[in-house]
């Protein structure tokens, strides 16, 4: 841009901010500048901004700042509730050709699993309906993976993470770090998680209830697999028929994620495999795609 040229624009416009990025050694920090640039100017003149709503936002942001812990990160929530948590996840990991669908990680995945045996129960007796949770890892071809890990951390029958009640459960409870067998084959004893709120007392609560939104996810269970060769796969396995399925508060849902988790009444296979009778039953196998991977699919 010559010096003709940025005498006839606005000072300030989007144009001769983004050539105040012309130096800028980093290629793709400059294409994200500029993009962002030129977005952030024309919402602004789109809806003609008002300077009492610019501070406002900026409050707002500053708020959300301030709200950020060690443990609670209230940016990443309001990236998920703006549906961009997802958006970043979905043109950032493979989908499509079989593959199991990523969804977001969420914040609640802040401590180690603890590393358990195939078939040992997550959850702690009498605290909910009992749930049997099964599945095989394979590859694109339908191959065994033997070894994989599965990462899983859920919540309780009542909607509430082992992090949010401290004192509550033994440490790792509803959480498991579990290796696949020869037969690629994952199962764990667990209790059937329940729908719940994300957090409502800062300022992400207050922009949702602001625009007369709901904070719930659906009821699912987290899992994050991974093996030698293979990408790692972040998602969750939603509970069928749970209520805010169609209305997720962070947009998480795929549709080849959602299970039903039917009711088993067999007393012989409720004492092998370690369960009260009846209980529920849910299996989700897990398709990996081999690294590297290409990029992501096209987003929608
Ligand atoms: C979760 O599923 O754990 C979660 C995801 C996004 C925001 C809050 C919670
Ligand atoms: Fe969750």
């Amino acid at each position: 841009m010559d010096q003709r040229d940025t005498d006839t624009l606005t000072a300030g416009s989007a144009e001769v901010v983004s050539a105040s990025f012309d130096r800028t050694a980093d290629p793709r920090l400059r294409r994200i500048l500029v993009s962002l640039v030129e977005h952030l100017h024309g919402f602004v003149s789109e809806v003609g901004l008002t300077e009492s709503e610019w501070a406002t936002a900026i409050r707002f942001l500053t708020d959300t700042g301030k709200t950020c812990t060690d443990t609670r990160q209230e940016f990443i929530l309001l990236s998920d509730v703006l549906g961009v948590s997802m958006l970043v996840e979905t043109i950032n990991n493979p989908s499509g050709g079989g593959l199991t669908s990523s969804t977001v990680e969420g914040p609640f995945h802040l401590v180690d699993s603890p590393p358990r045996e195939l078939g040992a129960a997550i959850s702690e007796d009498g605290q909910g309906e009992p749930c049997l949770v099964s599945g095989r890892v394979t590859d694109p071809d339908g191959r065994a993976v033997p070894g994989a890990t599965v990462d899983v951390w859920q919540a309780d029958a009542h909607g509430f993470y082992d992090v949010q009640q401290p004192g509550m459960y033994q440490e790792g409870t509803l959480r498991g770090l579990f290796r696949t067998g020869d037969d690629g084959e994952y199962w764990f004893r667990s209790v059937v998680p329940r729908f719940y709120p994300v957090p409502v007392d800062g300022p992400v609560g207050a922009l949702l209830r602001a625009t007369s939104r709901h904070p719930y996810r659906p009821a699912h269970i987290h899992l994050q697999v991974d093996a030698p060769g293979m990408r790692t796969v972040t998602t969750h396995v939603f509970v069928d028929h749970t209520p805010y399925l169609a209305s997720d508060a962070v947009f998480g849902v795929k549709e080849d994620l959602v299970r039903e988790f039917p009711v088993v009444d067999d007393a012989a296979r409720a004492a092998r495999v370690g369960l009260h009778n009846p209980f529920r039953a849910v299996r989700f196998d897990v398709v990996l795609a081999a690294e590297p991977a290409g990029p992501a699919s096209a987003v929608g």
